[in-house]
C-alpha cells in the first residue's frame, strides 16, 4: 500500500464510448472519482443495428482531446504533473478506438514525463466494483455487456482466471438483435425489457442453451433463432405477441445467466469465494438482477452490482486499474509501455482458447 494518493487519468474508447476519468485512489484504500466523462455514440451508429468500427474511430478522433480535456478540468487538475500516471484501454476492442485512446494518452504522458499504463479493457471491468464499493478478494465477477459475457474469478490486481465464455454471440449483442429483429429500436436492452413488461413469459418456450454441459460457457445464438422462427410462426406481430416474445426470450436470458452463473459459484465456493459482482451494460436488467440476487441469496452469497455509471463502459474503471497497478507492482518501465501497440485480442488469463470470446456485433474483444 502507498503512502501518498495515486491520481490517475484513464481514457476508455474501445468500442462506441468516448469516455475519460479522473480517479484518486488514498492510502486507505478508499477511492474518490474526481471526474467521469462519457461521450455514447449512440447517434453515430443509429440506423445501423450496431456499432460500425469506422465511424466508431472517427468519432473517438474527433472527441478524445476535448473529452479528456472535460476530465481533467473537472477534477480540478491544473497541472498535469499533479497525475501519477495516465492509463489507457489498450485492448481487447475495435482496433481503430483503442489507437486512439492510447495514442491520446501516450502523447500526454510522453509530452510531460508520465507514467503511461496500459490497460485492459476487462480488467478494468473486473476492478470497476472497487471504485464504490469494498469488496475483498478473491470474488467471481459475471461480465454481461453487449462485447462480454464472461465469468471471472478475480483473485488479486493482476491475477484473474476464467471460468466460462460465451461460444457465440454476448449476451448485449442478443438483446440487441432481438430489439432489431422485433423492430424495436437501439440499445436493445432497455426497449426489450421495456416491451417485455406486458407480456406473458410463459407463452414461448425456448430453448436452455448447454443445459447438458458441465462447465460455465454461455450461448445465445440458439436462443436469437428461436425467437427469430417464433416471431416467424406468429407474424404478422401484434403489440401483444412482440410483449410476449420478448417476456419469453428475456426469462430464458436471465436463466441461462443463472443456471451458469451458479456452477461457477460452485467451482468457486471452495476457494473461499462467497460474493458475485455483476459488471455490464445487461446488468441493468431488473429480471436479470432479481433471479442472480434469488440465487445468490439461496446459496448465502452475497450480491454486489456497481452503479450503472460504473458498470457500463467509462475511463473510471481504467483510471482505477491503472491506480491499482502503479499500487501493487510501481510505476512501469515508461520505455516498454510506451512501445506496447493495441491489441484487437488481448485474454485476461492464460486460459487454453483464451482467445474465444462473444461480442461479433461490435468485432474481435478478448
Ligand atoms: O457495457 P455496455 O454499456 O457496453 C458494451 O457493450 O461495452 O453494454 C451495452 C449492452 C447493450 O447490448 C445493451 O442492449 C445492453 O447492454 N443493455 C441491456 C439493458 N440495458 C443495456 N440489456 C438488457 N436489459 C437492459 N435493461
Ligand atoms: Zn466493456
Amino acid at each position: 500500500m502507498s503512502d501518498n494518493p495515486i491520481i490517475v487519468l484513464g481514457i476508455e474508447t474501445s468500442c462506441d464510448e468516448t469516455a475519460a476519468a479522473v480517479v484518486c485512489l488514498l492510502p486507505d484504500g478508499n477511492v474518490k472519482v474526481l471526474s467521469n466523462v462519457i461521450y455514447t455514440q449512440s447517434s453515430e451508429h443509429e440506423g445501423y443495428g450496431g456499432v460500425v468500427p469506422e465511424l466508431a474511430a472517427r468519432a473517438h478522433v474527433e472527441r478524445a482531446d476535448k473529452i479528456t480535456g472535460m476530465a481533467l478540468e473537472e477534477a480540478g487538475i491544473d497541472d498535469v504533473h499533479e497525475l501519477n500516471g495516465v492509463a489507457a484501454t489498450s485492448g481487447p476492442g475495435l482496433i481503430g478506438g483503442v489507437m486512439v485512446g492510447m495514442m491520446t494518452a501516450k502523447a500526454i504522458a510522453l509530452s510531460n514525463d508520465i507514467p503511461f499504463i496500459p490497460v485492459n479493457h476487462l480488467e478494468g471491468h473486473a476492478l470497476s466494483t472497487l471504485l464504490t464499493e469494498t469488496v475483498s478478494f478473491p470474488y467471481l465477477l459475471l461480465l454481461v455487456s453487449g462485447g462480454h459475457t464472461q465469468l471471472l474469478l478475480v483473485k488479486d490486481i493482476g491475477c484473474y482466471q476464467r471460468l466460462g465464455t460465451t461460444i457465440d454471440d454476448a449476451a448485449g449483442e442478443a438483446f440487441d438483435k432481438t430489439a432489431k429483429l422485433l423492430g424495436l429500436g437501439q440499445p436493445g436492452g432497455p426497449r426489450v425489457e421495456k416491451t417485455a413488461i406486458d407480456g406473458n413469459d410463459q407463452k414461448y418456450s425456448f430453448p436452455r442453451p448447454l443445459l447438458k454441459r458441465d462447465d460455465c460457457d454461455f450461448s445465445f445464438s440458439g436462443l436469437k433463432t428461436a425467437l427469430r422462427l417464433a416471431a416467424e410462426n406468429t407474424a404478422p406481430l401484434s403489440s401483444q405477441d412482440k410483449a410476449d416474445l420478448t417476456a419469453s426470450f428475456q426469462l430464458a436470458v436471465a436463466r441461462h445467466l443463472c443456471a451458469k452463473t451458479m456452477k461457477a459459484m460452485e467451482v468457486a465456493e471452495p476457494e473461499g469465494v462467497n460474493t458475485l459482482v455483476v459488471a455490464g451494460g445487461v446488468a441493468a436488467n431488473g429480471l436479470i438482477r432479481s433471479t442472480l440476487r434469488s440465487a445468490t441469496e439461496e446459496l448465502g452469497w452475497k450480491l454486489v452490482v456497481p452503479p450503472l455509471e460504473f458498470c457500463t463502459d467509462n475511463g473510471a474503471m481504467i483510471a482505477l486499474a491503472g491506480a491499482k497497478k502503479i499500487e501493487r507492482f510501481g510505476i512501469p518501465n515508461q520505455a516498454e509501455t510506451l512501445q506496447m501497440a493495441p491489441r484487437a485480442r488481448w485474454p485476461l488469463d492464460d486460459t487454453p482458447n483464451g482467445a474465444r470470446h462473444g461480442g461479433g456485433k461490435k468485432g474481435p474483444k478478448a
